[in-house]
């Protein structure tokens, strides 16, 4: 395929609608300064995760896999002020990078850090009977996927929209013979979230340095 035109239209639509603002430049800037890794969603995908969080009327964001917060600072923003965002993180290290951003991009005071293995937390989240969530991001581990969601729907209420990045790894999941652990895995969670009697959802193919997909679902 043709990426390069991709690409292009990614900026094109970037430089249409915006990009990052100084808050978000600043974000990746420390975020790669102090040795996170450059994961985070693009800027024209942590605008759809923004209108599909204000389009739902989300109150309560939960997300998983928080790295710099620069898709919190996102879902965030969403919120408008009313509302709050929980994000689950497995490294110390990222959690207090994203906590400055969080902080510095005026957000802070709307978003719980909680750091330890995701599966672990949402167990706990589950166990104390947390209210359900209007829209859950799955973005961390890739072969976590199919407990992740496991989880979520157990925090969940029926029209929940739940939201998961790197669905599409540049058309390697189209690879039924991969022996890619984290291929196999989404390949599972593809068709896991397809033929899902609680969910109705579909994969959007999303333009950055290689082509991925975002999954959008609603719960029943
Ligand atoms: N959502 C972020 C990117 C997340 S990158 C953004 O778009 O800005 C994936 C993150 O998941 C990394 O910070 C990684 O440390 C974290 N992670 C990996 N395994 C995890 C686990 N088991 N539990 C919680 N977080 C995990
Ligand atoms: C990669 C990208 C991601 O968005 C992510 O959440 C994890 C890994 C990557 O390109 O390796
Ligand atoms: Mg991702």
């Amino acid at each position: 395929m043709d990426n390069a035109l991709l690409f292009r239209i990614d900026d094109y639509i970037e430089g249409l609608f915006g990009g990052d603002d100084a808050a978000l430049r600043q974000n990746v800037a420390d975020a790669s300064a102090a040795g996170l890794p450059e994961i985070q969603v693009s800027a024209n995908q942590g605008r759809l995760l923004y209108l599909l969080t204000k389009l739902s009327g989300a109150r309560r964001v939960l997300e998983i896999g928080t790295l710099g917060g620069y898709s919190t600072t996102w879902l965030a923003r969403a919120l408008g002020g009313k509302g709050s965002v929980t994000t689950l993180e497995l490294e110390q290290k990222h959690a207090e990078v994203a906590r400055k951003n969080l902080d510095r991009a005026g957000v802070g005071q709307h978003v719980l850090i909680e750091v330890g293995p995701a599966k672990a937390t949402l167990q706990r989240l589950i166990d104390q009977h947390t209210p359900p969530f209007d829209v859950i991001f799955i973005d961390a581990d890739k072969t976590g996927y199919a407990a992740y969601l496991d989880l979520s729907l157990q925090l969940s209420r029926p029209g929940t929209v739940i939201i998961a990045d790197n669905l599409i790894r540049d058309g390697a999941v189209m690879d039924e013979s991969s022996n890619d652990s984290t291929v196999r895995a989404i390949r599972e969670f593809n068709a896991t979230i397809a033929a899902h009697p609680r969910l109705e959802s579909i994969i959007v193919p999303i333009a950055r340095e290689k082509i991925d997909g975002l999954s959008i679902s609603i719960v029943r």
